[in-house]
Parts: C-alpha cells; sequence; structure tokens
C-alpha cells in the first residue's frame, strides 16, 4: 500500500516537473544527458522537420513592418579566426521539392566564420575580374541597394560591436565605419562614391540578391544583385531584371512544386517575419564562384573525366545557406545566399549523414539528381560511402534496420546546442576540427 501512494507521488513529481519545464529545456537536457546515438536505433517516429522550428509568419506579435533588433555577440576578431558556422546538415529523406524554410532569428541573419577574410578577399577579386557578371543593378534598384546598405551596417554594428566600430555618424548624411576584421574604413558619406552594393560586400560575407514587385502585373523581379559565389554555372547578368519564374526555369520541379506557392509566400512576407533554408549538392573543390561540377555543359565529359580522378575522400558537401526577410522601407524581398563546405570525413561519426547521403544521390526524384550532377560521381564514391556506413554500424552508431531518413535535428548536426549563441569557438566539430584554408586558397583562384 506505502508502495502504491510512493509510486503514485513520484508519478504525479514528474508530471509536475516535466509541465514545468519548457520544451526547449527539455530538448537541452535531452542533448546533453540523452543518449543520442541510442535513441537513434530505436527511433520509429521523428518529429517531422521543423516541427518544432516552423516559421511564425502567420502569428504576428507586434507590428508586422518593424524588424527584430540583432542582439550583440562580443566576438572579437582574434576570436572569430577559430570560430566555425553553424554545422549545417540540410539532408532530407523524403526528399521532396518543397519551400523548407523555418523561422530566422534575426541575429543569424549575417553569421560570422574562420573564412570571413578569405570570402571577402574574393569578392574584391571577382568583382575586379569579373565586374556585372556577378555583382549587376538596374536603376529601379538603387533605392532598395541603399536600404540593404543602411540595414547590413547596423546588423554589423548592432551584432558584433567589437568586429565593426562607428567612426562617424552623419545622420542623414551617412556612416563612416570600420571593419575590424579587414581594418579598412568603410566610408558611406553621401553622395556616395560607389554602389551601395559594392560596399555591402565589403561587410558582409553572403551573396545577396533584391526582389522588387512589379506594380503593372505584381510579379516579382530581381532588380539588383552582388552573387560572386553562385557555385552554378549562370551569370548575375543574365538572371537580372527577370522574373521568378524565369529565374528558376531550370530549377527541378519549381513549376510544379514551388511557382504557386512561393509567389503566394512573397505577398506575405513582411519586415518582422524573416525565415532561413538551406539546399546543397556535392563537388570536389573549394571554388567560391564556380565549383567544376556545373562546368558548362560540353565539359561535362572532362568533368567527369576529372571527378573520377578524385580520392572519394575529398568529396564534399556545399551547403548553400540562405535568407529571405523583407525591407521596411522599400519593401525590397532580400535573399542571402551563403557556400559552406563539409567534408565527407568531417560528418562520417554522426548517425545516418553517410547513409542519408548515399541513399539521395541514387534514390532522389530523377530531375534533381539531374540538376546536382549526382550521375557523374556517386558510383565512385558510392564505396567509400557504404564503408563509412558499415563503420557506423561497427560502433553501433546505426545498425543494418535504422530506418533513414530526416535527422531529428534537421537542419544541423546532432552535436549543436539549440541556442547557437556563443562567443568561443563557434561550433567545432567534437571529433575532429577541420581547417579548409589551404583548400580555399588552393582551389579558389583558377576560376
Ligand atoms: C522561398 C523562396 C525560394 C525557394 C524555395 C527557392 C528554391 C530554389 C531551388 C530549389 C533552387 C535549385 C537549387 C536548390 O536545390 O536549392 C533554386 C535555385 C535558384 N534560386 Fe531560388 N528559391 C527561392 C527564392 C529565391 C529568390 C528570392 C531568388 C532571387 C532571385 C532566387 C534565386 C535563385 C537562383 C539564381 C537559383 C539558381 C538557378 C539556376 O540554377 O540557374 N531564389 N531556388
Amino acid at each position: 500500500m506505502i508502495d502504491t501512494t510512493k509510486l503514485l507521488i513520484l508519478a504525479l513529481c514528474g508530471v509536475v516537473t516535466s509541465l514545468l519545464l519548457s520544451y526547449k529545456q527539455v530538448g537541452a537536457l535531452y542533448r546533453k544527458y540523452g543518449t543520442f546515438y541510442k535513441s537513434y536505433l530505436s527511433f520509429s517516429n521523428p518529429p517531422t522537420p521543423n516541427q518544432s522550428r516552423k516559421s511564425s509568419y502567420s502569428k504576428k506579435d507586434g507590428d508586422p513592418q518593424v524588424a527584430a533588433e540583432p542582439t550583440p555577440l562580443m566576438i572579437t576578431p582574434e576570436q572569430v579566426k577559430s570560430y566555425d558556422d553553424r554545422p549545417w546538415r540540410p539532408f532530407r529523406w523524403p526528399y521532396h521539392q518543397t519551400m523548407s524554410i523555418f523561422k530566422l532569428e534575426i541575429n543569424h541573419w549575417l553569421d560570422m566564420d574562420k573564412y570571413y577574410w578569405h570570402y571577402i578577399k574574393e569578392k574584391e577579386r571577382i568583382w575586379f575580374k569579373y565586374g556585372k557578371e556577378n555583382i549587376d543593378w538596374l536603376p529601379e534598384g538603387y533605392e532598395p541597394s541603399l536600404e540593404l546598405m543602411e540595414t547590413v551596417t547596423d546588423h554589423m554594428l548592432k551584432r558584433y560591436p567589437l568586429c565593426f566600430t562607428l567612426i562617424e555618424d552623419r545622420g542623414k548624411d551617412g556612416k563612416i565605419v570600420k571593419n575590424e576584421l579587414t581594418e579598412e574604413v568603410i566610408d558611406m558619406s553621401r553622395p556616395l562614391k560607389e554602389h551601395p552594393l559594392l560596399y555591402v560586400t565589403k561587410m558582409a560575407k553572403e551573396d545577396f540578391y533584391l526582389v522588387m514587385k512589379n506594380p503593372k502585373d505584381d510579379l516579382h523581379y530581381l532588380v539588383a544583385a552582388a552573387v560572386p559565389f553562385p557555385g552554378g554555372s549562370f551569370g548575375i547578368n543574365h538572371k537580372i531584371g527577370k522574373h521568378l519564374d524565369v529565374i528558376h526555369n531550370d530549377v527541378p520541379y519549381y513549376h510544379e512544386k514551388l511557382k504557386t506557392s512561393m509567389e503566394r509566400w512573397f505577398g506575405r512576407l513582411t519586415p518582422s517575419s524573416p525565415v532561413e533554408r538551406a539546399s546543397w549538392y556535392m563537388t570536389w573543390d573549394h571554388k567560391l564562384r564556380q565549383n567544376n561540377v556545373y562546368k558548362e555543359p560540353e565539359l561535362t565529359e572532362q568533368v567527369k573525366k576529372e571527378a573520377l580522378t578524385m580520392d572519394p575522400k575529398d568529396f564534399h558537401v556545399r551547403v548553400e545557406r540562405q535568407t529571405l526577410r523583407r525591407l521596411p522601407r522599400t519593401q525590397a524581398i532580400i535573399f542571402t545566399n551563403h557556400p559552406i563546405f563539409y567534408s565527407l570525413d568531417e560528418m562520417k561519426n554522426e548517425p545516418l549523414v553517410p547513409s542519408l547521403i548515399r541513399k539521395i544521390i541514387y534514390e532522389a526524384p530523377e530531375k534533381i539528381i539531374k540538376y546536382k550532377f549526382f550521375e557523374i560521381f556517386r558510383d565512385h564514391i558510392a564505396g567509400y560511402l557504404d564503408e563509412l556506413i558499415q563503420r557506423q554500424i561497427d560502433m553501433g552508431l546505426i545498425t543494418k534496420e535504422t530506418p533513414v531518413k530526416t535527422l531529428p535535428t534537421y537542419p544541423f548536426a546532432h552535436w549543436a546546442e539549440a541556442d547557437f549563441d556563443y562567443v568561443n569557438g563557434g561550433f567545432n566539430n567534437p571529433s575532429q576540427k577541420p581547417d579548409h584554408s589551404k583548400e580555399y586558397e588552393t582551389s579558389s583562384k583558377d576560376d
């Protein structure tokens, strides 16, 4: 009798404790103490991707026209040198072409990482070598570009106060800012000496697309773009002034699966409801402007030969980390894109990652396989992926029966913490600390 009462009291305490703990706390405890690897073995019903991170654009708390302000991250330029971006793992299975967007915490609009200097240097080189092929604008893109420049400036000053210093605020006549990372003084006094997008490329490592709705047809057009790192084989000069349908013309299943929801969604996007998403493909170089896998179609045979000479261990995933937000004054939609590379080797201890990649490169929808050129190299790297999968089985990270499906921590690695607000160290992979600087230096310049 006493035992039953004790049991009842304990059970009651358990229920009360769980009610008191927020979902986030439970998540944090789970990550800290839970046997994540073991849970995988019996994981039969994972949350649907982004269940807890769904965009909240439908439930607005404040004024939808007011964008959230970032909070300061007191990271120094010295600390940025060893800082890693959030560890993206945007592998989905089942894999359908969907919007796959989730709420963006404004602090992560323009994240920092240790390759910052390389990206900024490359942007300058690409602008001088390729000009309008990568950075271009229409006259109607000027005002949105100006608002973007001001927004990026304010964001950097507020979010990274030790990396950006306000030298002089001349109010309506502009700002002079020092980028403490590159040590460049950026004079944005009016009248500007250069196009606003060029100042943006001196502060942020991301690529930027500026999209405006044309009141004549109510459709969205690309009015300006600073895109030094498209990765693919498209030049911005061919995309500028084009409607999103034309821009996405070659994107698999765009017309069937994306077009309608995208236009509808753009209509609802407000400054207070930014979102992010990530896509990925595989490559064997670290070129930012154009990866070898995306060389022109007439070079496909040559590219194929090159791919087959590469050590499968040198293949990696290029994640395209993207954000979307609306600027309040001009109502322009800002789309950012930023490449981050992860080698297969650095992800080898992460349960199911090799299995997911293998499944996707062979079983993804046909048109996606073609668009991402998986056929060119998949047989070449399949043996290596199989070795990694077997290794995970031997280590007890997964079993042969573990269902291959989207990670519960999608779109991030399982070892990442949830609040992502660290000063020291960023997100170095606990199993090893990869540094891709050498690959960047050797492979970026021969485009
Ligand atoms: C929620 C909004 C959006 C979605 C869901 C989306 C989706 C996609 C997808 C699926 C691709 C194919 C590559 C991949 O697998 O990711 C793609 C490519 C592309 N997107 Fe978007 N996109 C969005 C917004 C935009 C915006 C606002 C722009 C700005 C112009 C843009 C420009 C591009 C470009 C330039 C490409 C490369 C096209 C090519 O291969 O020629 N996207 N997009």
